[in-house]
């Protein structure tokens, strides 16, 4: 058993999408959060910018010890392969997890992945799934303005704007008669039902944060890591004095962190 904690970072919100997991599968894990508020988003900013960033996220991370390190952002999970290096053997990303997860799900062999522009541009994607199985078609779309509806909670069910921005998006999947779709940014688990509900219920969404959780439980099971007593304790820091962090944290993970939140200038 190993009871240090597990670092979790993002570029803002969306990483909290694999924390309710961990808080969820793995409740004795004590989590370190890092929100790079100053900075979001990433996903429209070159390699060179996302590598620079992930490096100093993940210097953050290490002060605390962790016993694992993992990008709860699509974007550096896509990108920033030598920021990853840093922390080789304790790194875990969400691309690989949700792919496989993808492969395993679709029938017709034919997935889309929403995910930001340099994820997408980066085709990290699309190599994962080729690899596994090279006759998978592949249809990926960019989706910047998803990360801004959730970043301003614009995450409703009903919320009309969000709903025609999801149909623009996903029309040229549905097109393209994709079976599965892997919501490759992890703001994107934040919409899943508004997601659904315009997809329709024949399509499965894969959550990425989701899949790279459940990748780091069978790590640590497998290593003997897993901390399987007590309580865990959660840490969540961000880059910017965000007025409304723990308010919007507070819809996507149904508790209140307000107390919890700590900010931390990582560039100082
Ligand atoms: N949540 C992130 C991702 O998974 C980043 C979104 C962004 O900062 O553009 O890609």
């Amino acid at each position: 058993m190993d009871k240090r904690p597990i670092g979790i970072f993002d570029s803002g919100l969306g990483g909290l999408s694999a924390v309710k997991a961990v808080l969820k599968y793995m409740p004795n894990e004590n989590i370190v959060y890092f929100g790079d508020t100053q900075r979001v988003p990433y996903g429209s900013r070159s390699e060179q910018t996302i590598e620079a960033f992930a490096k100093e996220d993940i210097s953050f991370l290490e002060k605390f010890d962790c016993k694992l390190i993992m990008a709860a952002c699509g974007t550096v999970s896509s990108v920033a392969v030598n920021a990853a290096k840093q922390v080789e053997d304790r790194f875990i990303g969400v691309v690989k997890p949700s792919c496989k997860a993808a492969v395993q799900a679709t029938k017709n062999g034919k997935i889309g992945v929403m995910a930001t522009a340099a994820s997408i541009n980066s085709g990290a994607y699309t190599r994962e799934i080729q690899n596994m199985d090279k006759d998978m078609v592949v249809e990926g779309v960019s989706c910047p303005v998803l990360v801004t509806l959730v970043e301003n909670n614009w995450i409703d069910k009903d919320d009309y704007i969000s709903r025609e921005i999801i149909k623009r998006y996903s029309a040229p999947l549905l097109e393209k008669g994709v079976d599965t779709i892997i919501l490759g940014c992890t703001h994107f688990p934040h919409l899943a039902p508004l997601i659904q509900s315009v997809v329709g219920d024949k399509i499965t969404l894969i959550d990425s944060g989701y899949e790279a959780v459940m990748e780091a439980k069978r790590i640590l099971e497998e290593k003997e890591m897993l901390n399987i007593s007590g309580k865990g304790e959660a840490r969540f820091f961000v880059s910017d004095k965000m007025q409304n962090f723990s308010g919007i944290a507070k819809t996507l993970l149904g508790m209140d962190i307000s107390k919890k939140v700590e900010y931390k200038n990582i560039t100082e």
